[in-house]
């Protein structure tokens, strides 16, 4: 089955009440249009793409396609004065397929799985629809404001896309169509019912639905932003600071993988939903252990937390080799195997990510005892701005986060005896790396954020 595809997007947006039309909206970091033309540019099922875009908006559009690497399938045709005026000139500039989708440009989160059974069922029966039932009751209204009586719900649906076509009926019904239905109708399935469609109506999905006013776009950022940032690894994530992270992570809907030394990383894990691996992170082949492990089953990295790190109380001058050793290869090497190996499948996948150290306030002023640690700490910070750097080029960003003293078992096992010492609550620590994942912040990468 030849199935191509008609996506208008030459409207103005007038709802939206900004000058830029919605679908040339920046959306977490890349324009509306651009989620639902790589939708369906990566899928195979479909061969041809048409976009009908505004005079003003083929140039934006041409410059897209060439960023986004999406020349190979679609053509860039003029639109029309209405909704239908555009799909009809995108359609004419398709090469005679079997089958044409169409779908709006401002419904940027639909699935590629929808087109095969959409496409079938067009085929057989001429038609096909995705719908969803209706949210609010529909009230008939009269010309001067008063109720004239309330529909049955449950008897409508409310109409999505992607519908599917048999190409000659599209190409018929608009043929056909009077130029009264071309300018304010809004139902191409309309148009193919009267060609002689039966048509065929599919369940739809509420991530179908169409941006049209300002709170949608609050929405439709959220949604890019699941999408972009799903699966983290939080090491050190069974206490403290990372055990707030690990929760604070998975309540955003990320997949988290908590990394412990010990066995509570299960424990955690199995309340938060997500999976546990026990391993020491200042050994490189624990790590590559750790990675193959989460890419094995979730087949992607977005957000790394270094957060595993240890401490001994102890001068100087008293400290030995393997006390300093241990310290370093913890905090400071394993942050390093972590990023190299995030760094690599981030870059790899062409997703990007974030990388996010925690540091600690010992790093500026010094703190008697705590010297390999205060340096390790310290040593985060530059391998922060470095990871950045090189970061840059994939959408990798790296930051720190620097508590300052905070209520934890670590803590409280160097100063056992700290009385009404004034400590950092550790949810607070982790709201702040939540906000470095969450947020998009390209611009600021490399910086650290210190909570004091
Ligand atoms: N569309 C189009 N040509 C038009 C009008 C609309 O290609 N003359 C496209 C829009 O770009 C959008 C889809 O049809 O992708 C759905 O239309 P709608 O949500 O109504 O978008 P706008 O018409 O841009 O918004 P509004 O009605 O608020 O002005
Ligand atoms: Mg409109």
């Amino acid at each position: 089955m030849r199935v191509s595809a008609v996506i208008p997007a030459a409207g103005s947006g007038t709802r939206m009440g900004t000058p830029t039309p919605k679908q040339f909206w920046v959306v977490h970091d890349r324009p509306l249009i651009v989620y639902t033309l790589q939708t369906f540019a990566r899928s195979d099922f479909i061969q041809e793409i048409a976009v009908p875009a505004s005079e003003d908006g083929i140039p934006l559009l041409r410059d897209l396609v060439r960023r986004f690497h999406l020349d190979g399938k679609v053509r860039i045709v003029l639109g029309g004065a209405s909704r239908h005026h555009s799909i009809r000139n995108g359609l004419l500039a398709l090469s005679p397929a079997d089958v044409v989708i169409v779908h709006d440009a401002v419904r940027p989160f639909i699935f590629e799985e929808i087109f095969r059974p959409l496409a079938e069922a067009a085929w057989e029966h001429g038609a096909a629809g995705t719908v969803m039932p209706l949210v609010d009751t529909v009230l008939a209204v009269t010309d001067d404001g008063f109720m004239e009586r309330s529909l049955d719900r449950r008897l409508y649906r409310a109409s999505q896309t992607p519908q599917a076509f048999r190409y000659e009926i599209l190409r018929w019904a608009y043929e056909n169509a009077s130029e009264d239905e071309m300018l304010h109708g809004t139902e191409c399935l309309e148009l193919a019912r009267r060609a002689g469609a039966r048509v065929r109506l599919l369940e739809g999905s509420p991530f179908f639905w169409k941006v049209t006013y300002k709170p949608d776009i609050y929405t439709a950022e959220r949604l890019a932003m699941e999408r972009a940032r799903q699966v983290a690894i939080v090491t050190g994530g069974s206490r403290g600071i990372g055990r707030k992270v690990a929760e604070s992570l998975a309540d955003r809907g990320l997949r988290v993988a908590v990394v412990a030394r010990g066995g509570e990383a299960e424990e955690v894990a199995r309340r938060i939903g997500g999976m546990g691996i026990q391993a020491d992170v200042s050994r490189p082949e624990e790590v590559q252990r750790v990675f193959e492990a989460v890419l094995g089953r979730w087949g992607r990295v977005d957000v790394l937390v270094n957060n595993a790190g240890i401490a001994r109380w102890r001068r100087i001058a008293e400290m030995g080799d393997g006390e300093w050793q241990e310290i370093v290869d913890t905090n400071l090497s394993g942050a390093f195997y972590c990023t190299r190996a995030a760094f690599k499948t981030m870059a790899e996948s062409g997703n990007g990510g974030v990388i996010i150290n925690i540091g600690s306030s010992s790093i500026s002023g010094g703190r008697v005892g705590e010297g390999a640690y205060a340096a390790s700490k310290a040593g985060l910070v530059a391998l922060t701005e470095t990871t950045a750097l090189e970061g840059k080029p994939y959408g990798i960003h790296a930051f720190t986060v620097i508590p300052r003293r905070t209520d934890t078992a670590l803590r409280r096992a160097l100063y056992p005896d700290e009385k009404d010492a004034d400590l950092l609550d550790p949810a607070d620590v982790a709201r702040v790396v939540t906000f470095c994942v969450t947020e998009w912040m390209p611009h600021l990468s490399g910086q650290s954020f210190w909570v004091r």
